[in-house]
């Protein structure tokens, strides 16, 4: 048994694009039903049922769970996810609490299981029992056929699809209550759940009819859903690392590159050995705040907010949180690459320009702006510059960092300015080498090379402090 669902979760909001104000959303709406402190607390009570093993209210008929329990597993729910262990419901930790995910406790009987549950074949067959129509049976076929490649590429494992008898893997498109104690909630919330190995509904696959499901970065997508549930149907539980497909909140990644992380690659070779390929499958790590070699692509502010740039990653700290968020960029900006070089906020134009290459794009907060990439010889850049290190905005001016030298563009005349590029050390004392981001808050340029980051005061012409890069990430 696997799930233990029974009411939805509360859905404020599932859009990224609504994150950014997801704080004075749910102070500013009207609340149905309750007061924001009884809704909290019920939405707290609910997740740590489903997903934490809180004993169900009603069920003992004559005590309700006492605050110590909830305490513990709130703070036990905080650290899978990587809050602050307060044991209180965080504006953070009701946020994350409101996110759509996998039905799947994250913590209990599931991992706890004795013995380890696996198949013990390797060659396993699978059934769509029920489709859904939102797609065609086509669709969905070849959805599902990836996310099991997905699988196979990394283990000896193989999958084949039968269309009558009994299969090992059975997955179904199914509503509410379906029979197995573990109802789903209608849109959003939990989006599917699955059974771990064994006979029976052991290994079946339950996807929530009553989601929109597609085949690209509108929510939700089915081939990244299918391939974490089937991830369960093999043994697995949730991963803690946010860039693992076993990770139990959804986030959206580009299925036509999608290669499996390697967190997910050692949890899959550890129950059913290396894959049958002589060339080992690696994936992707996720980058580690605290890792003390850690080195940033781009940094911008971004309203208030300071954006940190890193692969297919991006860190997010808010000024009044202390707790910093690592995010898919493309949970955010679907359509921006991978690999943002350089980043600046403008702030009188109310902008964040992101660039790669000799393309850049504009944000009007997270969303962004129409008719873009646009070249980056709109700044006036020659054709030899082929890409920016680093970009920053004062006043009028943006200044772009390429190698070892300062580009300065004039925002009023729109021109760059004549004299440039000059040596970065010329305009900036005591900043020796390559720059791979800079970013400005009150006064101060902050330049970040490799692992260390060089506070320069603009009055003072200075540095005056250097220190280590992932300070900023309360390292
Ligand atoms: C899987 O392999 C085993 C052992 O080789 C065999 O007995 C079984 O019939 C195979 N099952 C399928 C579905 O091919
Ligand atoms: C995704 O596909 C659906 C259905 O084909 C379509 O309505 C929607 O606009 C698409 N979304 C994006 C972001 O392309
Ligand atoms: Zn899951
Ligand atoms: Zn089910």
């Amino acid at each position: 048994m696997a799930a233990f669902a029974e009411k939805a979760p509360f859905s404020l909001r599932t859009l990224p694009g609504l994150l950014l104000f997801s704080v004075q959303l749910s102070q500013a709406l009207p609340v149905p039903g309750g007061s924001p402190g009884e809704k909290n607390a019920q939405l707290v009570q609910d997740y740590l049922e489903k997903f934490y093993q809180l004993p169900r209210e009603g069920l003992r008929s004559e005590r309700q769970n006492s605050p110590s329990v909830i305490v513990e597993k709130l703070k036990e729910m905080q650290r899978f996810f990587g809050l602050d262990e307060t044991g209180k419901p965080s504006q953070e930790t009701l946020e994350v609490m409101q996110q759509p995910r996998c039905g799947v406790p994250d913590s209990g009987d599931f991992m706890l299981t004795p013995g380890n549950p696996k198949w013990k074949e390797t060659n396993l067959t699978y059934r769509i029992i029920k489709y859904t129509k939102q797609l065609s049976e086509a669709d969905v076929e070849t959805a599902i056929k990836k996310a099991f490649q997905v699988w196979s590429n990394a283990s000896p494992l193989t999958f084949t699809k039968i269309s009558q008898g009994e299969p090992d893997i059975k997955i179904a498109f199914v509503r509410g209550d379906h029979g197995d104690n573990s109802p789903f909630d209608g849109p959003n919330g939990i989006l599917a759940h699955a059974f771990q190995p064994g006979q029976g509904i052991g290994g079946d696959v339950h996807f929530d009819a009553d989601e929109t499901w597609t085949q690209n970065s509108s929510n939700y997508n089915l081939f990244l859903v299918a391939a974490h549930e089937f991830g369960h149907s093999l043994g697995l539980a949730h991963s803690t690392d946010p860039g693992a497909l076993m990770y139990p909140n959804y986030a959206f990644r580009d299925p036509s590159t999608y290669t499996l992380p390697q967190d997910d690659i050692n949890g899959i070779q550890t129950i059913y050995g290396p894959s049958s390929n002589p060339i080992q499958p690696t994936g992707p790590t996720t980058p580690t705040a605290c890792d003390p070699s850690l080195t940033f692509d781009a940094i911008t502010t971004l309203r208030g907010e300071i954006l940190f740039f890193k692969d297919k990653y991006f860190w997010r700290k808010h000024p009044q949180m202390r707790r910093v968020e690592l995010n898919f960029i493309s949970l955010f900006w679907p359509s921006l690459p991978d690999g943002i070089q350089a980043a600046y906020e403008d702030v009188d134009k109310d902008l964040v320009f992101l660039f790669k290459g000799c393309q850049y794009w504009a944000l009007s907060g997270y969303d962004i702006e129409q008719g873009y990439p646009r070249s980056i010889s709109d700044y006036g850049f020659p054709s030899s510059v082929r890409a920016i290190d680093a970009a920053v905005h004062y006043r009028t001016q943006t200044y772009f960092f390429v190698n070892d030298e300062v580009w300065r563009y004039d925002n009023e005349r729109q021109s760059m300015e004549a004299g440039y590029p000059k040596s970065i050390p010329s305009m900036f004392p005591g900043i020796e080498s390559r720059v791979d981001a800079v970013f400005q808050q009150n006064y101060v340029f902050y330049f970040f090379s490799g692992p260390r980051y060089y506070t320069f005061n603009l009055g003072a012409q200075r540095v005056t402090k250097i220190d280590r890069s992932n300070k900023w990430l309360n390292c």
